[in-house]
């Protein structure tokens, strides 16, 4: 059975289709990842999966409809990491960190921020900070363990390695991939489709609304068109 299962997904913003009957299942205990250019789908697919944007199809969650509404899926265990972040600026590293775990008790609070702050030393070094004041990386990280907060089966990020330091992307991406022993499945939206191969497990490229190619990565990574586009070539 697959932990999410789309089918024939679509998605219009007004008259204009911009998913074209996307279908993508994902295995528990994998990390899947949907590469592409600027504007082929990728943030509106995770949306959809989310239940940010409507979309028509079916989305199966560990074999069952999905909870309609994107509370009902968190509660769940579906976490989605956007694009934008969404961080609260003038509030401090750990309110952020605390409005994740808004579905858990106290005491899950407390042990999923301690767990969280063994694997994201930084975040605990500046725990009294303001979130608005962090560095890119840093308010990557805060996102990311913002989302860990609700201890998610599944986690959707949308480029987790948007705008950071190659260096920085390697160690948000290292941290990406740890996540996958402790058990939490992910959905990886990739520009950065280099690094992105680098640490999942299967991949699905993503062109035009349609996902026109998919593989395990090695067979991604050695697939001409590919590399051509997307791999500069070498
Ligand atoms: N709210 C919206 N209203 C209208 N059109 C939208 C909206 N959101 C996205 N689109 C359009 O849908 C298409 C897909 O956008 P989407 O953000 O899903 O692409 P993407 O693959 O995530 O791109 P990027 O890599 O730049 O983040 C684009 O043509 C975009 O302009
Ligand atoms: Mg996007």
């Amino acid at each position: 059975m697959s932990l999410l299962q789309l089918s024939d997904i679509r998605v219009s913003y007004g008259k204009a289709e911009v998913l074209h009957g996307v279908d993508l299942a994902m295995a528990e205990g994998r990390i899947v990842t949907v590469i592409g250019a600027n504007g082929a789908g990728k943030t509106t697919l995770l949306n959809a999966a989310m239940g940010v944007v409507p979309s028509s199809g079916t989305i199966l969650y560990r074999g069952k409809p999905v909870p309609p509404s994107v509370e009902g899926r968190v509660a769940a265990g579906m976490c989605l990491v956007s694009e934008k972040r969404e961080l609260f600026g003038s509030m401090s590293v750990e309110d952020n960190m605390e409005l994740g775990g808004f579905l858990r008790s106290a005491s899950e609070r407390a042990e999923a921020r301690a767990d969280l702050y063994d694997r994201f030393p930084r975040l605990k070094e500046r725990r009294k900070q303001l979130a608005g004041t962090l560095s890119g990386g840093e308010r990557q990280m805060l996102a990311l363990a913002r989302a860990l907060m609700s201890r998610p089966k599944l986690l959707l990020l949308d480029e987790p390695s948007l705008g950071l330091a190659p260096k920085i992307v390697a160690e948000i991406l290292g941290i990406v991939a740890e996540l996958r022993s402790t058990g939490v499945s992910i959905l990886l939206v990739e520009q950065n489709a280099r690094a992105a191969l680098e640490i999942a497990d299967e991949a699905h490229l993503m062109e035009l609304g349609e996902i026109r190619r998919s593989g395990s990565t090695d067979e991604m990574a050695a697939d001409p068109a590919v590399v051509e586009a997307y791999l500069g070539g070498g």
